[in-house]
């Protein structure tokens, strides 16, 4: 197999060095080709370009397989928890026992806001979106670690992303009982991670949220299986800012940013106003897919096709099997689910379907397991970014880490005007 690619313009050769993966995936690197050749690439929407290398997440979307740190998505959910898969990304290694504890033992520490922030929520209108809140105030809490401001310094690092997976949680449940008009509720240190968060967003003063063990698991499950997804939108910001040498807090405030489109971390929320919708017009969603094949796009089966998996998502099989059992064990039923479950075996069938290789992605289901937990439907994207914290963190980490450490900083293809010269106000047409 040839380790270069020969590129042929002007009658001149080119040779390009070609990259090999870990599990096989090859690459032309370019990174002499404008040097060497006067060319740049072009790739609108970047569907091409390996941005970086990268040794956190394994994605192979024609087999349907994740791996985060090479374990494969199906052991770590039925065997692991948020927080130990946090780790694994951000470190590279299942952590031992004594890791562990000194890692939750930071979460802990941590897991209260500086008693100034309440401030800054109390600046926000009262339905400021959570994920608005959720943005500004990561970057707002980074404003009480002074360090944050110096240069990068990995012995602090370990502390600084605890701060952050903790705070995270905290400032989202804050951003909650905000939007709600609710009083406050602490944090309770006796209470684990998934478990302090239910409890944040639910309990009254007056009175404790009666946590349930498998609303817990079942959220739980939710953030581990989107704790990292290699180079989606997202995660591609929190490395472009962080390139730039900005602190922690900022780039993954800006990953929060990219998040919270309805391209990107939106979908799961279109999911459940769709399963709404074919119920409402009592459908039991055999229309609505007719409708979906029309290929006008006003009726696309939202949670259904992916960029990169061309088979089934392995975080929505996991969703899947669970969302029964979860509903079963917290004593609820949905008729929502069962109009999935209809689309979803329509659709498997259907040749529309199959030729295009759409399947149901993560967020198919993931938005009906939310519902049961009672997660209102404006804080979904904000579950998505409480999983996706300790992916943000790790990709920043390789960032800061690469001994090259270069700022991201892409061409283009210009296409405006040429040059042309100014013409003073008055003698404007
Ligand atoms: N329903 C009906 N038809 C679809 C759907 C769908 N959900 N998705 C794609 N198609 C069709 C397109 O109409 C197109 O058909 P054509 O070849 O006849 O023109 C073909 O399948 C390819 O579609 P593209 O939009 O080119 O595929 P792309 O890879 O660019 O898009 C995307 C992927 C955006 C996820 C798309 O499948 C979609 O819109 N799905 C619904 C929204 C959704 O669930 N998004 C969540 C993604 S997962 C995540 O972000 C966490």
């Amino acid at each position: 197999m040839s380790d270069s690619a020969t590129l042929r313009f002007n009658n001149k050769e080119t040779q390009l060095p070609v990259l090999t993966g870990s599990e096989g995936e090859r690459g032309i690197n370019i990174e002499k080709l404008r040097s060497q050749t006067g060319l740049i690439t072009y790739d609108d929407g970047f569907g091409n370009t390996g941005s970086c290398a990268s040794a956190i997440t394994f994605i192979d979307g024609e087999r349907g397989i994740l791996r985060y740190r090479g374990y494969p998505i199906e052991e770590l959910a039925e065997k692991s928890s948020f927080i130990e898969v946090a780790w694994l990304l951000i470190h590279g290694e299942l952590p031992t026992e004594a890791q562990l504890r000194g890692f939750s033992g930071l979460l802990t520490e941590f897991q209260v806001l500086h008693e100034d922030m309440k401030y800054h929520f109390e600046g926000f209108p009262p339905n400021a979106h959570p994920m608005a809140i959720l943005s500004s105030m990561i970057n707002a809490s980074g404003c009480y670690v002074r360090e944050l401001t110096g240069p990068y310094d990995p012995r602090k690092f370990e502390r600084h992303s605890a701060r952050l997976i903790s705070q995270v949680r905290t400032i989202a449940a804050f951003a909650y009982r905000k939007s709600r008009g609710l009083p406050i509720i602490y944090p309770k240190p006796e209470y684990k991670y998934t478990a302090n968060f239910l409890h944040m967003m639910f309990s009254m003063p007056y009175a404790d949220l009666d946590l349930d063990a498998a609303a817990v698991e079942a959220l739980d499950q939710i953030f581990l299986l989107h704790a990292d997804h290699e180079q989606n939108c997202s995660t591609s910001t929190v490395r472009m800012v962080a390139s730039s040498r900005a602190n922690l807090f900022a780039s993954t405030a800006a990953g929060v940013c990219a998040l919270w489109g309805p391209l990107h971390g939106g979908a799961n929320q279109a999911v459940l106003e769709m399963l709404e919708k074919i119920r409402a017009a009592g459908d039991d969603g055999s229309r609505f897919i007719e409708a979906a094949k029309s290929g006008d796009g006003s009726h696309r089966l939202m949670g259904f096709g992916h960029r990169v998996y061309k088979n089934y998502d392995p975080r929505a099989r996991i969703i899947r099997e669970r969302c029964e059992a979860v509903l079963a064990r917290i004593h609820r039923s949905d008729p929502l689910l069962d109009i999935a479950k209809k689309l979803e075996e329509t659709a498997l069938k259907d040749d529309y379907f199959l030729q295009r290789k759409l399947y149901p992605n993560v967020d198919f289901y993931s938005g009906i397991i939310m519902r049961a937990l009672n997660i209102p439907v404006e804080m979904f994207t904000v579950m998505f970014a409480i999983g996706r914290m300790p992916g943000w963190i790790a990709n920043f980490r390789e960032v800061m880490d690469d001994p090259k450490g270069k700022i991201y900083r892409p061409r283009q293809i210009y296409t405006g005007s040429t040059e042309r010269h100014y013409i003073p106000l008055g003698e404007r047409k």
